[in-house]
C-alpha cells in the first residue's frame, strides 16, 4: 500500500468561491473526496492537509518525511515565493509531485516561474481537480528509491 500526502496550500480551502472563473467551481471538500475515493481504487493510504501558513507546511513536509513515500503539493501562491518550502522538499528526500489547477504557464507572469518544479519530480498543471487525480496516479506510479538501511 503506498502511502501518499496530499498537501495544499494557501487559498484553497476558499475553493468554490474564489476565483471561479480562474478555478471552477470545485470545492475543496469535492476534490478531497474523489482523491480518497481514487486512493481506495489504486490501494494508496492517503493523508491530506491544508494550511495557508508557509510555516506549518513546511513543518507538514519534515514531520511527513517518515511516514509518507510520495508527497503531492499544490503551493498555491508559495509556489512562486518560497525558497523555504523548495528548501524542505529538497531536504525529506521524498518523492514530490506539484500540482496546480490553472495552467501557471497561461497566466500572469509572475505565477510562471516555480521554486518548487526544479526539487519536484514532475508537475501537472492546467486540468483543475483533475490536475490531483493526475498526480495521485502518477504517484502510484512512479518508481521508489530503496530505503532500506536508512
Ligand atoms: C494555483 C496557482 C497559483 O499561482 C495561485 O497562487 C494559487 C493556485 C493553482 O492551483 O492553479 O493559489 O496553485
Amino acid at each position: 500500500m503506498r502511502k501518499v500526502l496530499v498537501l495544499h496550500g494557501p487559498n484553497l480551502n476558499l475553493l468554490g468561491e474564489r476565483e471561479p472563473n480562474v478555478y471552477g467551481s470545485v470545492t475543496l471538500e469535492e476534490i478531497n473526496k474523489e482523491l480518497k475515493e481514487q486512493a481506495a481504487k489504486f490501494d494508496v493510504e492517503l493523508r491530506i492537509v491544508q494550511s495557508n501558513h508557509e510555516g506549518e507546511l513546511v513543518e507538514t513536509l519534515q514531520n511527513a518525511r517518515h511516514w509518507a513515500e510520495v508527497i503531492i503539493i499544490n503551493p498555491a501562491a508559495y509556489t512562486h515565493t518560497s525558497v523555504a518550502i523548495r528548501d524542505a522538499i529538497s531536504s525529506i528526500q521524498v518523492p514530490t509531485i506539484e500540482v496546480h489547477l490553472s495552467n501557471i504557464y497561461a497566466r500572469e507572469g509572475f505565477r510562471q516561474a516555480s521554486h518548487v518544479s526544479p526539487v519536484a519530480v514532475g508537475q501537472v498543471s492546467g486540468f483543475g481537480k483533475n490536475s490531483y487525480l493526475l498526480a495521485l496516479q502518477a504517484a502510484v506510479l512512479i518508481p521508489l528509491a530503496d530505503k532500506k538501511g536508512k
